[in-house]
């Protein structure tokens, strides 16, 4: 065996020993010579950075895409530019509510924030394992996930937060409805569907647009747990979901999901019966069918969890030519918001970090900052426009203009908007089985919620549907007659 690497600092110098501390004499106290021992203390306390406000714990690998049917008449982008294309992938599933040391097996909407590493510059898809969500004004989104997290003065989750909030946001319904029924505690990220969940439009090779939706349907199958069994898994791992998908693909198994997306031509959006590019809606398959585009394997795990998932940075703002953005005011709103918290979270230069590096070339005019490794890509062209020969835009990339129009205000977004039917139908095309677990599952989340907020949460059941409201209503008695338990919260 050839002898093991020298060991120095960080600046190189060789370290003679790593075992014992500089002091004065055996029993003496130490140095401030000892500049080994202060680097690594240093550095102990610099190693970590702050944990995402949501979806602290996740877990990551990466694989590929591989494009099975042609979609070019919808889209010109590099990704699905042939059959059999292939494009390196990132994938970090997480939770939303818990810190990083949460649980896995916990009942929550999974993240499901997928990188391109595509030819023309990275394509972030930051989906959920749902096709909708909470809320559809983005002005509510720091409200909803406040009802998630800790409250301020018990230091507590409050099941109260969550449904005064629900029950005063009707349009979350819908997401309730999922997250409350079997599939708001999956089995593993493997056994969950991903849902780019907001419209984004297409761009083709003649510059038409068209507004698409994105569907990853998992290959192995949806797999859920009830409570009881996430409680019991819990008890012993923590860690359930990153141990399934770690060791799947240690083993070889590689998770795979199939491709799909759902596409609505311009004018169809102008007639449609309800707002395309409302966050709380799905398409219904019948009128806006699936098409099949590729798969999603993955198949390598990181290296190094801190580097490669921690250190990981999603954003709805990174598109690329062929595919872009639509006026879902949730999506407009991530748009900002995600580079913004990864220059707090990670640091100004975030996506020079090889997980967040582009593979193709980057060439931009931002200079200096802490932490900057880039040289400029001509060493006199530091502005623009130059005659030094540095990067120029291409009117190649530029998009078809999109009609807006419209008096400047804050519109209601609850004012004439259907909450109902769409939760009403997911409700109707449950099994009686699914039916009771969901009407358990609520029944369960809502002890200890004050009776008034129950209340004004089964008006909404009931308008989705009476069967609904009827099943909670059953559940909610049975749940307080077996446990005789107080409704009250908090005081
Ligand atoms: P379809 O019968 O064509 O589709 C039903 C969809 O519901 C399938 O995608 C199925 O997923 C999914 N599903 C089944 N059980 C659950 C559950 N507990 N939580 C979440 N999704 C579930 O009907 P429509 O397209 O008309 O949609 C009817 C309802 O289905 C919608 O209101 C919506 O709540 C839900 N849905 C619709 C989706 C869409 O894009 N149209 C996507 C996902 C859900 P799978 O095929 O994987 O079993
Ligand atoms: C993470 C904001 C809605 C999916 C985050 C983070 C922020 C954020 C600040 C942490 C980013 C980081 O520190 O790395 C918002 C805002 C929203 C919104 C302002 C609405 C206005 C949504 C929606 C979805 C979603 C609708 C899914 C459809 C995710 C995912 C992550 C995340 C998957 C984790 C990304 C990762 O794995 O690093 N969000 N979010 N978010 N969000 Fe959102």
């Amino acid at each position: 065996m050839s002898d093991p690497k020298q060991m120095t600092t960080t600046g190189g110098n060789p370290i003679s020993d790593n075992q014992n501390s500089l002091s004065a004499g055996p029993r003496g106290p130490l140095l401030l010579q000892d500049y080994q021992l202060i680097e690594k203390l240093a550095h102990q306390n610099r190693e970590r950075i702050p944990e995402r406000v949501v979806h602290a714990k996740g877990s990551g690998a990466f694989g590929t895409l591989t494009i099975t049917h042609d979609i070019t008449r919808y889209s010109k982008a590099a990704v699905f530019s042939q059959i059999g294309k292939k494009t390196d992938a990132l994938l970090r599933f997480s939770t939303v509510a818990g810190e990083r040391g949460a649980a896995d097996a916990e009942r929550d909407v999974r993240g499901w924030a997928l990188k391109f590493y595509t030819d023309e510059g990275n394509w972030d898809l930051v989906g959920n394992n749902t096709p909708v969500f909470f809320v559809r004004d983005p002005l509510k989104f720091p409200d909803f996930i406040h009802t998630q997290k800790r409250h301020p003065r018990t230091n507590m989750r409050s099941a109260t937060a969550m449904w005064d909030f629900w029950s005063l946001s009707p349009e979350s319904l819908h997401q309730v409805t999922i997250l409350m029924s079997d599939r708001g505690l999956p089995k593993s990220y493997r056994h969950t569907n991903g849902y780019g969940s907001h419209t984004y439009s297409f761009i083709n090779a003649n510059n038409e647009r068209f507004w698409v939706k994105f569907h990853f349907k998992t290959r192995q199958g949806i797999q859920t747990m009830t409570n009881r069994e996430g409680e019991q898994l819990i008890a012993k791992d923590r860690e359930s979901s990153q141990k399934d998908l770690y060791e799947s693909i240690e083993n070889g198994d590689f998770p795979k999901w199939d491709f799909k997306i759902q596409v609505m031509a311009e004018e169809q959006a102008e007639n449609c019966a309800f707002n395309p590019f409302d966050l709380t809606k799905v398409w219904p398959h019948a009128d806006y069918p699936l098409i099949d585009v590729g798969v999603l394997e993955l198949n390598r795990n990181p290296e190094n969890y801190f580097q490669e998932i921690e250190q990981s940075a999603f954003s709805p703002s990174n598109i690329v030519p062929g595919i872009g953005f639509s006026p879902d005011k949730m999506l407009q709103a991530r748009i900002f918001s995600y580079a913004d918290a990864h220059r707090y979270r990670v640091g100004t230069w975030y996506e020079s970090l090889p997980v967040n590096r582009p593979k193709s070339p980057v060439n931009t005019y931002h200079m200096d900052g802490p932490m900057n490794f880039h040289a400029p890509s001509a060493s006199n062209a530091y502005y623009e426009p130059n005659s030094m020969g540095g990067p120029v835009q291409n009117d190649r990339f530029a998009e078809p203009p999109l009609k807006i129009s419209g008096d400047a205000d804050r519109w209601n977004h609850r004012d004439g908007n259907d909450d109902t039917t769409q939760p009403g139908n997911l409700f109707r095309l449950m099994s009686p089985a699914q039916q009771q677990a969901l009407f358990s599952n609520i029944s369960e989340a809502m002890l200890g919620v004050p009776q008034e907020i129950i209340d004004r949460q089964l008006v909404h059941f009931d308008k989705a549907d009476p069967a609904y409201g009827a099943g909670v209503r059953a559940a909610l008695a049975s749940i307080s007659g077996a446990n005789n338990i107080s409704t009250q919260e908090e005081g």
